[in-house]
């Protein structure tokens, strides 16, 4: 395995919660609570779980956009907690970020030469002046955008050319790390299948590693090395690819993909079905014990006072980490073996909605089967975008807000 490039160490963030006229400090928001795992050179660390598990917040620790509670981050064999001025600078151009929201994460104000090539003007030493433009013209050819659009501003483009945008500029600085926050999220399907085609293309040609955000379970499958599923702050379960999602062993990861529709008519209800009671506790005050006791059919005595470690457990082929005391493998999407598929073909064996959905779907008893059948349209828009004839230049269907013939240049 390639050497490590990231590591969380133990990483916790607490946010206070204030209240009465004095902002008396009367609990904390344990949005991070001990979350601990190493990223490889070059990998894709996909991270899932529900809206409110403290994915994003992880990603901003990771980045040092945010000072943690406690625990450490590890980069390149340095720690670079504490680090300030400088030495945070200097970190900052190896891990980057790219956030959701295409519209609001772009100043509308700047130009896109502008935008791309801020982080070269704030690290001024990675091209001399006089290259910079050259460099941002390159950068746009890079992720498929046409560099002589170097003069325009973000509203003339669509979304998924935004996403293309941030993603220009978070690798401006040559990093090695990109913390991807629900990078595709925000896009149609067709357009997300694009930019994870673009962000696979970027990680091969640059060596780059990925700590791919995400609720969307298929996503982060079709792109992930390894995967992380986060419950209330903490790392339940996580693994290879293969073992998170053939070999789950934790209940919660089992309920979660329970939950991703079938794109398949035909394979819907051969699929094991969990529905989950209860809603996610507030990470103000979790339960004891097991954080999953509250909504977890298999939970005991013993899963209400003490809490499983998250270490390798028998999961029917090998091990692999689990946080659970009974933890045991289940095969939810027996139908659906994507192992064999070709890449492209594997994102659209598992289309999944949004997590709010699936909050409908594990709440409610027999509310998966609907989900499926919303979701299999989307499944086979997904299938279709992603078809593996890559000859074929991608489009972003987004419509352009100045649409001008030949305003879209197809990725390489
Ligand atoms: N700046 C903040 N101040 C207080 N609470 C926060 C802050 N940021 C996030 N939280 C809380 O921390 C928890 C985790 O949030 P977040 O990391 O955004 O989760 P996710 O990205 O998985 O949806 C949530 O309960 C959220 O309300
Ligand atoms: S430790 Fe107990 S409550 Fe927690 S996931 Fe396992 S069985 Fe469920
Ligand atoms: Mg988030």
């Amino acid at each position: 395995m390639p050497e490590v490039i990231l590591s969380a160490q133990d990483l916790v963030k607490h946010y206070p919660i204030r209240s009465g006229v004095l902002r008396r400090v009367a609990g904390q928001v344990k949005a991070v609570d001990g979350v601990s795992f190493d990223l490889h050179k070059g990998e894709t660390l996909g991270i899932v779980g529900e809206s409110g598990c403290g994915k994003s917040t992880l990603g901003r620790l990771l980045m040092r956009l945010e000072e943690p509670t406690s625990g450490k981050v590890i980069f390149g064999g340095e720690d670079w907690s504490g680090a300030s001025g400088r030495k945070l600078r200097q970190m900052r151009r190896n891990i980057q970020i790219v956030f959701q929201d295409p519209y609001t994460s772009l100043n509308p104000r700047m130009t896109v030469g502008d935008i791309v090539g801020e982080p070269l003007e704030i690290h001024s030493d990675v091209v001399p002046k006089g290259g910079r433009r050259k460099r941002v013209q390159e950068l746009l050819d890079l992720v498929g955008l046409n560099p002589e659009h170097i003069n325009r501003y973000p509203h003339q483009f669509s979304g998924g050319q935004r996403q293309r945008i941030g993603i220009a500029r978070g690798i401006a600085l040559n990093p090695s790390v990109l913390v991807c926050d629900e990078p595709v999220s925000a896009l149609d399907v067709s357009v997300q299948a694009q930019v994870v085609n673009l962000m696979e293309k970027l990680q091969d040609e640059l060596g780059l590693a990925y700590v791919f955000i995400a609720h969307d379970l298929s996503v982060v499958r079709h792109i992930s090395d390894r995967v992380g599923v986060m419950y209330l702050g903490r790392m339940a379960e996580l693994g290879e690819e293969d073992e998170v999602y053939s070999r789950p062993t934790h209940p919660y990861t089992q309920a979660l993909l329970s939950a991703v529709p079938v794109p398949d008519p035909t394979l819907r209800g051969k699929r094991d079905q969990i529905v989950l009671q209860g809603d996610v506790p507030s990470p103000a005050n979790p339960p004891s014990g097991c954080r999953f006791h509250t909504r977890c059919w298999k939970a005991q005595e013993v899963c209400t006072t003490d809490e499983p470690e998250l270490e390798l457990r028998p999961d029917g082929l090998g091990a692999h980490l689990s946080r659970c005391h009974f933890a045991e493998p289940r095969l939810i999407l027996e139908t659906v073996d994507v192992s064999d598929l070709e890449p492209d073909t594997r994102f659209a064996g598992t289309e999944v909605q949004d997590m709010s959905d699936l909050g409908a779907g594990l709440g409610a008893a027999g509310g998966g089967e609907d989900l499926g059948s919303s979701a299999a349209d989307a499944g086979v828009e997904r299938s279709s975008a992603l078809h593996p004839d890559t000859d074929q230049a991608p489009q972003d269907t987004t419509r352009l807000v100045d649409e001008q013939p030949g305003d879209d240049r197809p990725t390489r």
